[in-house]
């Protein structure tokens, strides 16, 4: 097996990437998958979430992307992987600054385990830095999280270049996993709107996947450090995220 690699990106703060990372990861992972998943974000919410404290870590993705150490990965969290973080890794723009093909560094050092995985899942910061062209450098598949709101219709545009100059410039290979709209209010019109927007605009580059409602129970899974599906198994959201994982473990 050789891991189909997500990147859940969208240089939007917010619009729950780490959220679906970690909960994408544990459906697919309920569906017998091997699932690793990598915290790319300096701020380390995944690995907060994850139910580890990241300032007491000793070896993160830091050292794994600039001092080129041996990934560390926390084995069998709720059923999958993960390679954590801590707020070091926002040294690594700075220090990596000068290093030749850096944007390729995440790409090598997954290459010694994607044989181990059928899925990696990078969660990605909210920037258009280096840190997120390594996880668009690496990964087979982006998939995008989009806040349900007209406004975040404005962003796109930028994050759809980044994309694309990604898929120019550095990785051809890569495909758009799909949209995930996600906080989506379907009792305000505002929200109806919004979804009937991404859905105009948006399934032109990609397969607009299932809105994934909002809800508070999601901000309480992960304050308790767990996936939706655990914290409160019978919250209708679990369905919907199922669906995703369903159409993400079709991908190849
Ligand atoms: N569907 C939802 N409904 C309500 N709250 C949500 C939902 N999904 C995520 N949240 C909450 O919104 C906040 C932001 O989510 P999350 O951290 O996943 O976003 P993010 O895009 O990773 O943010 P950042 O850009 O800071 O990394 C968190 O407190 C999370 O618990
Ligand atoms: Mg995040």
């Amino acid at each position: 097996m050789t891991a189909v690699t997500i990147a859940f990106f969208n240089q939007s703060g917010g619009v729950a990437k780490t959220t679906l990372t970690m909960n994408v990861g544990y459906h697919l992972a309920e569906r017998g998958r091997k699932v690793l998943l990598v915290d790319l974000d300096p701020q380390s919410s995944l690995t907060t979430f994850m139910g580890f404290e990241p300032v007491e870590l000793d070896k993160t993705m830091y050292h794994t992307l600039v001092q080129q150490e041996e990934i560390t990965i926390f084995r069998d969290i709720f059923g999958m992987d993960l390679a954590p973080s801590n707020i070091i890794l926002s040294k690594a723009e700075m220090e990596l600054a000068g290093a030749i093909m850096r944007e390729l560094r995440l790409k090598q050092a997954l290459e010694n385990i994607r044989n181990n995985y059928d899925f990696i899942l990078i969660d990605c910061p909210p920037s258009l830095g280096i840190l997120s062209i390594m996880s668009l450098v690496a990964a087979t598949h982006v998939l995008i999280p989009i806040q349900t709101e007209f406004k975040a219709l404005k962003g796109t545009q930028l994050l759809l270049n980044t994309i694309l100059e990604v898929l120019n410039l550095a990785n051809r290979k890569l495909k758009i996993a799909g949209i995930v709209p996600t906080m989506y209010d379907g009792r305000t019109s505002q929200g109806e709107q919004s979804l009937k927007a991404i859905n105009e605009q948006l399934s032109k580059i990609g397969t607009v996947l299932p809105a994934i409602p909002r809800a508070t129970d999601f901000a309480n899974a992960s304050q308790s450090r767990k996936p939706l599906s655990l914290y409160n198994p019978k919250h209708p959201a679990i369905e919907l995220l199922q669906k995703i994982a369903k159409i993400v473990d079709t991908l190849s």
